[in-house]
């Protein structure tokens, strides 16, 4: 059966790879991007390539309403969720510290509450054996760092209470739910090269996923199946 995969964040970077990978194992891919103008050239291209096995959805995560809605958007059975949205860093979304001006509510909708809205819409058309992976927005889930003023501290405390309780409540209903960090991709501080590749991480995340049960389910991984640290 060929599975149906639903990622969010696939304009660019970890979740762009993602779809790519996904294609090329022959899943059918709904790929949420954020709406614009046009479409991201490269997830337009993929669409191109693909358009038998991949529907677009645009989607802003920060809209409790659009989000909500969802689910009315979403006929296909759903047989895997990889929640990819993150801010980084220098987004100008998420400046350190910025618990005033605004920056806490963009974080927490982009990196925990638009992930649990995601789920929930997906839930209503997936079955038992459905996988839902929540890509995490910072590293070492072991603890939080209390000195760091960054905002994205207070959403990863966030994020893994919600993705733990959803685990928790979901595994009567037989869908497992994992949180996955995918490593440190993208450039290097000093601009060198990155230590990983997105297609590393991608296909690491894409087999931590297919290794997922419910056995294992509220658990953190790495990217490469290790626990989930910096
Ligand atoms: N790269 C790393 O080293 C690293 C480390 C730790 C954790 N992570 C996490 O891993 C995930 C993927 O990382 P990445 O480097 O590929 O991130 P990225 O290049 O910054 O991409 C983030 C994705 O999220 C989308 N997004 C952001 N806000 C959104 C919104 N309101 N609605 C819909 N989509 C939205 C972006 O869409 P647009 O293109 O429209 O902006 C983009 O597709 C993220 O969750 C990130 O926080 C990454």
């Amino acid at each position: 059966m060929t599975p149906t995969v639903l990622i969010t964040g696939a304009s660019r970077g970890v979740g762009l790879e993602l779809v790519r990978q996904y294609l090329a194992r022959g899943a059918r891919v709904l790929a949420i991007h954020r709406p614009g103008p046009t479409v991201p050239e490269a997830l337009a291209a993929l669409y191109a390539a693909h358009a038998d096995r991949m529907r677009l959805i645009a989607l802003d995560v920060r809209s409790t309403s659009a989000v909500v809605n969802l689910a009315a958007r979403l006929s296909e059975r759903i047989d895997i969720l990889v929640n990819n949205t993150g801010m980084l860093m220098g987004t100008g979304f998420a400046p350190a510290g910025n618990m005033i001006g605004g920056g806490l509510r963009a974080t927490l909708q982009v990196n925990a509450t638009g992930p649990l809205f995601v789920a929930q819409a997906a839930l209503s058309n997936m079955t038992r054996g459905g996988k839902i992976a929540t890509i995490l927005p910072i590293g070492d889930v072991r603890s939080l760092d209390l000195l760091d003023p960054d905002a994205r501290q207070a959403a990863k405390a966030a994020v893994v209470k919600v993705m733990q309780s959803l685990a928790s409540d979901l595994k009567p209903a037989g869908v497992a739910v994992a949180l996955v960090h995918p490593g440190a991709v993208g450039p290097a501080p000093d601009g060198g090269e990155a230590a990983l590749s997105l297609a590393d991480s991608a296909r690491g995340i894409i087999e931590v996923i297919d290794g997922l049960t419910l056995e294992t389910s509220g658990q953190f991984f790495g990217y490469d199946g290790g626990s989930a640290e910096d």
